[in-house]
């Protein structure tokens, strides 16, 4: 399973790139928000960076939810870096842009997917990836992780090749319910990848063979 940073945040993603452990990153407005990042320029330029980053893909989201408007802004972004993946919400319009940034050869991520319905229209239309949002899911009392578990039945049964990428991950039990279920890729939290390294009885062991050492 690959791991993915969800964050904007460059000093993150640079201890995430560090630990070796990181495939790539996801954005979105309110995370681009929460750095402080305004304006197309500097929009356009975070991106870069975060792409200088990290050698895997980097999801970067349209703003517009017009068709002629999801074109136009995804295919700047595109044009920005190769790692750059298109971002298109899950609507009507976002389904159009996709097929049509498929047909150009633009990787795409369908974003704010909720239901087993919703992944299969982001996989006929060619995305690259799709995006249910698990721990919302938890939010409204509803089992997150039987939406991944039902389209992952779903893409095998055809052999579709749109990969899925586990989105608003909270904590480890999310990644490991994820990786269990084949999940192709698991977009987290810096907190929730490096909580992954925690045990007590690690943290005893090693004190232990520590003490042992200077016997
Ligand atoms: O990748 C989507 C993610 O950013 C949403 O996470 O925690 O806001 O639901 P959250």
């Amino acid at each position: 399973m690959k791991f993915f940073i969800d964050t904007a945040n460059l000093a993150q993603i640079k201890e995430a790139h560090d630990l070796g452990v990181l495939d790539g990153v996801t954005t979105n407005p309110s995370l681009m928000a929460k750095e402080g990042i305004k304006g197309i320029e500097k929009i356009h330029q975070h991106y870069k960076d975060i792409c200088a980053l990290t050698e895997g893909d980097v999801s970067a989201e349209v703003i517009a939810t017009d068709f002629e408007g999801m074109v136009k802004e995804g295919e700047e972004l595109a044009k920005l870096h190769s790692q750059i993946v298109v971002k298109v919400p899950m609507i009507k319009d976002g389904i159009k842009a996709i097929k049509y940034f498929t047909n150009k050869g633009i990787r795409t991520n369908c974003t704010l997917v909720f239901s087993a319905g919703q992944a299969l229209l982001a996989a006929k239309a060619g995305a690259t990836y799709v995006s249910p949002f698990i721990g919302r899911l938890d939010d409204v009392s509803t089992d997150g992780m039987d939406l991944i578990e039902d389209i992952r039945i779903i893409y095998d049964n055809y052999g579709y090749e749109t990969q899925i990428l586990a989105a608003s991950i909270r904590h480890t039990i999310h990644i490991i319910q994820c990786a269990k279920i084949g999940a192709d890729v698991a977009t987290c939290p810096l907190s929730a990848i490096l909580a992954l390294l925690n045990h007590p009885l690690t943290d005893k062991g090693l004190a232990q063979f520590l003490a042992d050492a200077k016997k």
